[in-house]
């Protein structure tokens, strides 16, 4: 089948789903998922999203300014963020959390009946590792979900949007697909829309845009052990990859310090960072606290260091978890305020009131992506990219906590505001002449453990070679084994009838790839790119 849009959207996220919505009054829009609509990172996002709504007064819940979250977006990034974009980021930010308000997103509030404090009816604010104020607007200890179901809804609601569920984007559509020969060095390669695998059909559809946005989210699956969902291969990116376009920053792998241990699920779930902005503690197996040896702001650290932290008392005392003790902040607010991470520990025998909640690192988000420029747009022409897909220069070498969905909304914002302009160009029409996908010759490959185990062979070597510590060695041998996957996998891919499973093998091998290839290039220990062999 073939479908002709205005705006094409790619992932039904946060920031898909922000972008939609604003683009929708322009022309017509078409989301494709390549799940359910709302399983994506968005939909487990804990903590919350931060942002300073005050910033012009000056006492109390008013501490914060605009200055400070900046400081603390740039000393997270580790001195190579894009400062511009910080200031611009923050400055926005209050403006994009009244659009999610209006657009029926609830965050909570400080109670005000029988509360005589001046912060009575404001929103109730939280604090994570390496902001140093309490900044993070949240919806109890499951923010993203509450975002998800609003802006869903709202999307719903708008006629001008269609949303298709089990669609998986396999490519985008360039020049390259018209027969010319593209390169890394082609200038002006454009986008013309995406070919999509109708999951439910096992067909592969064309859609022509006259824009379309990447917005797909991570690639926490190239790692064993990560806390983001299933869907989150790294898609978006290694399709830019295949179509020539400009990446940045893979090597900046975020790991997030505590997540749950339970070896046996996967994605691994996360113990918020809020929990220790309340007053958790890391603690040692032997329930000893251990941060001091490492950094003066301890267990509020910024996430790189904290994670490292955990791995070196791990590598030291050889054990799988250490421990983080929330007893300290009191029984009421441990149920109340975290009522989720409360019923999962207590599903495995946790009661987090009473007991110490064994955790360990696991990979959580990539700080690098699609390289876009302040309007969102990619290096190839009508394409742009939003929420975690992107590198917009905002996360330096290791984001702030909750400044990811804070730059999801600012720069699907962004993006629109372009993208409603380039459509007012006449001249930008639908490229017909695209022909349909070719899947002569292909036959079905009927063995899926050629997929399903190098899958886990491949998220085996990234953990163990290209993890929270690098080496030269590990990075060599991870290239080498990468090799032969990549080899093995190409071989199948050209003689298989393309499936979904096959697709995103192919696009976490090129993730695993650029990761290593940029983490090789990059010759200086810097925010979450760490080596034993660099010096700073
Ligand atoms: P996602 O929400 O991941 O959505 C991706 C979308 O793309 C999905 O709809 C998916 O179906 C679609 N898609 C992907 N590939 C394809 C394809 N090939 N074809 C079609 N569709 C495709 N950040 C914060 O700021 N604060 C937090 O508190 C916070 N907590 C987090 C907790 C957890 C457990 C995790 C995993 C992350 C957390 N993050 C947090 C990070 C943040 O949630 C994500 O970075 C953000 O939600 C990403 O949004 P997104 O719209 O870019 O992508
Ligand atoms: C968390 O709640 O700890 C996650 C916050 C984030 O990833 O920004």
């Amino acid at each position: 089948m073939r479908y002709e849009v205005d705006f094409l959207v790619i992932g039904s996220g946060i920031a898909g789903l922000s972008y939609a919505l604003k683009v929708a009054p322009y022309g017509k829009v078409c989301i494709l998922c390549k799940g359910n609509a709302d399983e994506g990172s968005t939909r487990y996002a804990q903590g919350g999203i931060a942002a300073v709504l005050n910033a012009t007064s000056d006492a109390g819940y008013d501490s914060d300014s605009f200055d400070k979250h900046i400081q603390d977006t740039l000393v997270a990034g580790d001195g190579i963020c894009d400062r511009e974009v910080v200031e611009m980021t923050i400055r926005e930010a209050p403006d994009r959390i009244r659009e999610l308000v209006q657009y029926g997103v609830n965050f909570d509030r400080v109670p005000s009946v029988g509360n005589n404090s001046p912060d009575a009816g404001r929103f109730d604010l939280h604090r994570e590792g390496g902001h140093s104020e309490f900044r993070i607007l949240h919806h109890k200890d499951n923010t993203g979900a509450e975002i998800e179901r609003g802006l869903l809804e709202a999307v719903h609601r708008h006629p001008n949007i269609e949303l298709k569920e089990n669609q998986f984007a396999i490519d985008i559509i360039t020049q390259h697909h018209l027969g010319q020969r593209v390169t890394k060095h082609t200038p002006g390669i454009e986008c013309y829309g995406v070919y999509a695998l109708d999951c439910d059909t096992n067909r592969i559809d064309t859609y022509l845009a006259r824009v379309t946005l990447l917005a797909t989210g991570g690639m926490g699956n190239v790692y064993s052990t990560t806390t983001t969902p299933v869907i989150s291969t790294g898609d978006g990116v290694a399709m830019v990859h295949r179509a020539r376009g400009v990446l940045s920053d893979l090597e900046f792998m975020q790991f997030h310090p505590t997540s749950l241990y339970n070896p046996a699920e996967k994605p691994a779930f996360l113990i918020t960072e809020a929990m220790r902005g309340a007053g958790a503690v890391l603690k040692d197996r032997e329930g000893n606290e251990f941060m001091q040896k490492y950094d003066s702001r301890l267990s509020l650290a910024p996430r790189d260091i904290v994670a490292r932290a955990i791995d070196n008392e791990m590598k030291i005392s050889g054990k799988d978890y250490l421990y983080l003790d929330a007893r300290g902040i009191g029984k009421k607010q441990l149920i109340e305020g975290f009522p989720t991470i409360y019923a999962k520990c207590l599903s495995i025998g946790v009661d987090i009131t009473r007991d110490m909640i064994p955790i360990r690192p696991a990979a959580h988000y990539q700080c690098g992506g699609i390289k876009v420029d302040r309007n969102g747009e990619s290096s190839i022409r009508n394409l742009y990219a939003a929420g975690e897909c992107a590198c917009t220069g905002l996360h330096g070498g290791n984001r702030l906590a909750s400044n990811s969905l804070l730059e999801a909304v600012v720069y699907a914002h962004n993006a629109a505001m372009s993208a409603i302009e380039r459509i007012k160009d006449d001249g930008l029409k639908v490229k017909r002449e695209v022909p349909d996908w070719n899947a002569e010759g292909m036959v079905l490959n009927e063995e899926m453990v050629l997929i399903t185990q190098t899958k886990k062979e491949l998220q085996e070597i990234m953990w163990n070679y290209v993890g929270i510590v690098r080496s030269d060695l590990r990075l060599q041998r991870a290239f080498d084994r990468l090799n032969l996957i990549f080899r093995e996998t190409e071989d199948l891919y050209n003689r298989s009838v393309l499936t979904e499973e096959l697709s995103e093998l192919r696009n976490l091998i090129a993730c695993a790839y650029l990761i290593i290839k940029m983490a090789r290039a990059r010759r200086e220990n810097v925010g979450l790119h760490y080596s034993i062999d660099l010096v700073r």
